[in-house]
């Protein structure tokens, strides 16, 4: 297993190359839990695909142990904590890795069992820090 997780940054590229994989991804996490659509009834969806864009980058590289996106990690694990802008109750991160996952398996023509362990483990350590932010 490639610990800097070049190959789920290869299948990140692969999806986002296509089209609608972000929306494709709020369109399944919406319909995951009623909490999680109430927050985003009043979003801006451009600035929030991009912010989102961001985000996967940067847990990525966050996965993979770099410190170079530590500041942005904490960032938006401040966001999303009880005191933050979107504070995000930490029972509903498992909604937001299935969703992705899911979405992933939609868009990487790529993807191979192997390669998708390794996208759950990288989403789970960025999801386990907004935890313990929170
Ligand atoms: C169930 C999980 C999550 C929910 C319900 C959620 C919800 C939200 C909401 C409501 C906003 C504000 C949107 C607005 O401006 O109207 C937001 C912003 C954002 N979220 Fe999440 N989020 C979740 C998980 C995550 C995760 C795991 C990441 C990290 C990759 C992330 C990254 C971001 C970023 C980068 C922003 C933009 C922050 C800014 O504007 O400064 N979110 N999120």
């Amino acid at each position: 297993m490639s610990e800097t997780y070049m190959d789920v940054q290869a299948s990140y590229g692969r999806c986002m190359r296509q089209k609608g994989f972000i929306t494709r991804f709020y369109e399944l996490l919406l319909e995951k839990d009623e909490r999680i659509a109430r927050m985003f009834e009043g979003t801006n969806w451009s600035q929030q695909n991009k912010a989102l864009r961001r985000g996967i980058s940067i847990a990525l590289t966050y996965a993979g142990g770099s410190d170079i996106v530590e500041r942005p990690m904490n960032e938006m694990a401040d966001v999303h904590s009880r005191k933050g802008r979107a504070p995000v109750d930490p029972v509903l991160y498992k909604h937001w890795r299935e969703s992705l996952l899911e979405a992933v398996r939609e868009f990487d023509p790529r993807l191979t069992p192997e390669l998708e362990k390794q996208w759950a483990t990288a989403l789970k350590k960025t999801t386990d820090h907004f935890t313990e932010h929170y």
